[in-house]
């Protein structure tokens, strides 16, 4: 008898953990948008449905098997495999492919073109993600890399490009996913509907560091919404800094891009407004100024095939004073 309780315990348990995997900052079965909403009821609908199937099947297997002491006339086989093995799995593929259908208007709803002019353009370049802010209610356009952050219960639209190979663009608390190819533009619209942060993987292998490139999406109620792109359009103002004048002499900027700077690349991740991100090289880091650091010494080391290259040549108290520089940068 004391066998039980042990067994009951390791069940509760190992049901305690697959649970806790449910929640989190990357999950699709935490729903927190309409869309990921849809597509996690199709779930529910599908592993229900599978498991009452499969309790049935197991059923009739232990009948045929423990319980019946006759054999099935040929009869009566031929009409339980016509029922059973030929109309039944009909009816059901059927009502799911009816149920999905169904779903579909809110996992893909159609962009109408006035929203494919104001959508937020994302593009997936070798590991990391350029994001464009469109133009609108006065205010300008702004790019910033790697953080993507939405007002709560409003509709966004994506547009979605690649500059070199496939990406895949996936927010899974908020919806399903969406190919970023390269020649071609596709369009995604998401709702989110609870404030947070989440986390979004690249989801087709795109070279060495495909592992290495993520972005965090950050769900905010309107108005701080609205401060945060204020801020992100006034950039950084020009103060006697010297971490900035580090930033400007080892050539930071002919690359990175910081508004509010003089002179301004554009081929690498925009770093204004960086202190305030999540983490940086995509993900990859906790945004902490010893993080900062040892990306800048050796970005190659944190993700392999990375485009920047490593700059340990500088003297450490310099890479030190630009990180704690950037770090600032909120
Ligand atoms: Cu980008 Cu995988």
């Amino acid at each position: 008898m004391k066998g039980r309780p042990t067994i009951l315990r390791c069940l509760l348990t190992f049901g305690a953990l697959v649970l806790a995997g449910c929640s989190g900052q990357q999950s699709a079965l935490d729903p927190a948008g309409d869309e990921s909403e849809a597509v996690f009821r199709l779930f529910v609908a599908m592993v229900m449905g599978g498991a009452v199937i499969w309790l049935g099947v197991t059923a009739l297997l232990i009948h045929a098997a423990r319980v019946r002491q006759t054999p099935w006339t040929a009869e009566k086989a031929s009409a339980l495999i016509a029922w059973g093995g030929v109309a039944f799995p009909i009816v059901v593929l059927l009502l799911l492919l009816g149920y999905a259908i169904w779903l579909m208007p809110a996992i893909r709803p159609w962009t109408p073109a006035e929203e494919t002019n104001g959508a937020i353009a994302v593009t997936g370049e070798q590991f990391w993600w350029r994001i464009r802010y469109p133009a609108g209610e006065g205010r300008p356009a702004f790019e910033t890399a790697n953080e993507i952050r939405l007002p709560v219960g409003k509709p966004a639209t994506f547009s979605l490009e690649a500059t070199d190979v496939i990406h895949s663009f996936w927010i899974p608390p908020l919806g399903g996913k969406m190919d970023m190819i390269p020649g071609r533009t596709n369009f995604l619209t998401l709702t989110p509907t609870r404030t947070g942060v989440y986390r979004a993987p690249c989801a087709e292998f795109c070279g060495t560091s495909h592992a290495y490139m993520a972005f965090s999406v950050v769900v905010m109620e309107e108005e701080a919404f609205d401060a945060w792109r204020s801020r992100q359009i006034e950039g950084h103002a020009s103060i006697a800094n010297e971490g900035r004048q580090l930033v400007r002499r080892h050539g930071c900027l002919g690359c990175h891009s910081l508004r509010g700077a003089q002179i301004t690349g554009g081929t690498a991740p925009d770093l204004t407004l960086i202190g305030a991100r999540q983490s940086i090289g995509a993900g990859t880091l906790a945004n902490t100024v010893e993080n900062v650091a040892r990306f800048i010494r050796s970005p190659s080391s944190v993700k392999p095939g990375v485009k920047m290259p490593d700059f340990d040549m500088l003297p450490p108290a310099d890479i030190t004073k630009i990180a704690h520089y950037l770090g600032g940068l909120k």
